[in-house]
């Protein structure tokens, strides 16, 4: 978490920062700052939000054309102007801003108390930026004592260290932090990703990790951290700059949420042919024989990308009927999990960054696993350290709270499974045809599901003020239930919970009464009757039900208080219409209550810590 921005160029330094400092926002908003070159180092930061730090910094001045600045996720040290970065070296001649964790940086702080260093904040980024000090002298330039320092530490970083004494230069490095550098005609640009770069130039390098850069406006080095010079490869940013607006929605959320019939189409385009019955992966297809043969599959995510993962579970059981198993990432890795050459692995990722799915990648690589990623962000860590995979070509998801990345994360399961299948023979080609048919149906049906908004937002305003809700599911409804109760719980703070419907009556039937909301999925399906009596067992409780029906239901719409219809689709589709409902009733509920829909409290969008 944490965003970076750096400019070096003939452009105000200041308004590059702010901008590209709103657009990163999103992993994290604790706190901001910039250090500008006006002069000498200029720092200006604060708790709070960007905006925050341009109120802060109305009268200050602003003038340079070489400048970094951060937006912060704490992680050591409270949330404070004190631990914002950029943080500054005992003499004030260096600064640096940092996203990452140095694991190591207490054992550093003690021996730099030892030399005399005086620290000012809390923070294991300060200890770096006063590392490069101790070890910067005549004969060690910048760069070499940047170099030096990142052998000293553990841990994972993306850097960038401005110097008074280098006022036309600017250090970046990185190790399992992402950073992407833009490349333009006389300036330089350096960022968490690509976003505050895309509106000036489409030239971007992906630094790797352990690697260091030096910037200056017409040079660029790139070294390894062990010194050996790297030949950067400049590759053309497919982003566009209206994907990173709101396009008249009030919220980046509002906005993802109505994206979704594009952005499952976009999805499935080129991949499905339903007419030969036929599904292409191409970013798998070597991998053929592989798939044909694989005893067990384990989906490893966290989040909701781990409630895509469950999707996914039943899917590829149901179709290619290969074992699955879906781990928390962060469980898996500390684990001694029994993985093997024979396993496939499938990480699933919207950021592409999630430190606990790396790390749990790295340990099945090492066991000998396939990995494939399924991932939205194009060029990010995941897709770069997986043998192969498929990406969600949602487009850039800004609000925190994810909802058409992990559409496309169940489409492209969707899409594996029958993949699979089709490799594997477990289903006929009538078969595929027929779900083909009604998969390219699904993008029109999500938007069908628009239709219910007016009367989602009239639900929300009764539920708006109750303390817990549950949601309830069987099949592949349960782990839609589960992203329905995420989505409630951390945009609006209402405590939810997602259960299999039949476990109710194991424990949480005793939450029940008159004022608690159940929200049941009860499309016809399978399950239906089975649902039905889950229902039934609330209503009799006096339990307020809000209930995900199937068009023109009447059975349910009779016994509950509330209906939102869906159009009526293959079962094993589900999921990707009956989520669309719960991401609007979440964000309307949030909206009332006053929430910051896009930017909820204590969250980042890519969680880089462990
Ligand atoms: C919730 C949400 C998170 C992420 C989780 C994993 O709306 O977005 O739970 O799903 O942090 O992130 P990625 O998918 O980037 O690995």
């Amino acid at each position: 978490m944490c965003g970076i921005v750096g400019y070096i160029g003939y452009r105000s330094a200041w308004d590059i920062v702010i901008k590209g400092l709103h657009r990163l926002e999103y992993r994290g908003y604790d706190s901001a700052g910039v250090a500008l070159m006006n002069g000498g180092l200029k720092i200006l930061k604060k708790a709070g939000k960007v905006s925050d730090l341009e109120a802060f910094a109305v009268d200050a001045d602003k003038t340079g054309t070489t400048g970094m600045g951060h937006t912060r996720w704490a992680t050591h040290g409270e949330p404070s102007d004190r631990n914002s970065h950029p943080h500054q070296s005992g003499d004030g001649k260096l600064s640096i801003i940092h996203n990452g964790i140095i694991e190591n940086y207490a054992v550093i702080k003690e021996a730099l108390i030892a030399k005399g260093h005086v620290f000012k904040s809390d923070t294991d980024t300060e200890v770096l930026i006063h590392l490069i000090e101790e070890i910067q002298t005549d004969s060690v330039d910048l760069l070499e004592a940047v170099r030096l320092a990142l052998n000293k530490v553990i841990g994972a970083y993306a850097i960038v260290v401005m110097s008074k004494d280098f006022p036309d230069q600017l250090i970046a490095a990185r190790k399992g932090s992402p950073m992407v550098i833009g490349v333009g005609e006389g300036e330089y640009f350096i960022a968490s990703d690509a976003t505050p770069i895309v509106e000036y130039t489409k030239n971007v390098i992906y630094l790797k990790d352990l690697e260091i850069a030096l910037l200056k406006r017409d040079e660029l080095i790139v070294k390894s951290i062990d010194n050996i010079i790297q030949t950067p490869y400049i590759q053309e940013l497919s982003l566009k700059l209206e994907m990173l607006e709101k396009g008249g929605f009030e919220h980046f959320m509002l906005k993802e949420i109505y994206e979704q019939p594009r952005s499952v189409r976009d999805c499935m385009r080129g991949r499905i042919y339903p007419i030969e019955g036929m599904v292409r992966l191409g970013g798998i297809k070597d991998y053929a024989e592989k798939l044909k043969n694989a005893e067990r599959i384990v989906i490893i995510a966290c989040g909701t990308s781990w409630h895509a993962g469950l999707v996914g579970e039943y899917l590829i059981e149901e179709f290619a009927r290969v074992s699955v198993e879906v781990e928390y990432a962060s469980e898996f890795r500390y684990r001694n999990p029994i993985i093997s050459e024979k396993d496939i692995v499938i990480a699933i990722s919207q950021s592409g960054e999630t430190a606990d799915t790396i790390a749990a990648i790295e340990l099945a690589k090492e066991r000998g696993a396939t990995i494939f990623g399924i991932c939205n962000v194009v060029g990010s860590s995941i897709p770069r350290l997986t043998h192969a995979g498929v990406y969600t070509h949602a487009g850039p998801e800004i609000g925190v709270a994810s909802t058409k990345a992990f559409t496309g994360q169940v489409t492209v399961l969707t899409l594996m499974a029958l993949y699979i299948a089709q490799l594997k023979g477990t289903i006929n080609n009538a078969k595929l045809v027929n779900l083909l048919t009604e998969l390219d149906e699904i993008p029109a049906l999500i938007e069908r599901c628009f239709k219910e908004d007016k009367k989602i937002a009239l639900i929300a305003e009764k539920f708006k003020d109750s303390p817990n809700c549950l949601f309830l599911g069987r099949g592949s409804g349960f782990p839609v239930a589960l992203e329905g109760a995420l989505k409630l719980k951390e945009i609006s703070y209402i405590h939810a919970e997602g259960y299999p419907a039949a476990e109710m009556k194991h424990g949480p039937i005793a939450l029940i009464d008159a004022d608690m909301p159940v929200v049941f999925i009860a499309t016809k399906n399978s399950s239906y009757e089975k649902v039905i009596s889950n229902i039934q067992e609330v209503k009799a409780r006096k339990g307020k039900v809000i209930a995900i029906v199937t068009e023109g239901d009447k059975i349910v719409k009779d016994m509950v208080d509330y209906v939102i219809e869906i159009p009526e689709s293959n079962e094993a589709f589900l999921p990707l219409l009956a989520t669309i409902p719960l991401q609007l009733l979440s964000y309307h509920i949030a909206v009332l209550r006053g929430c910051n829909v896009d930017q909820p409290r204590n969250l980042a969008k890519s969680v880089t810590v462990e």
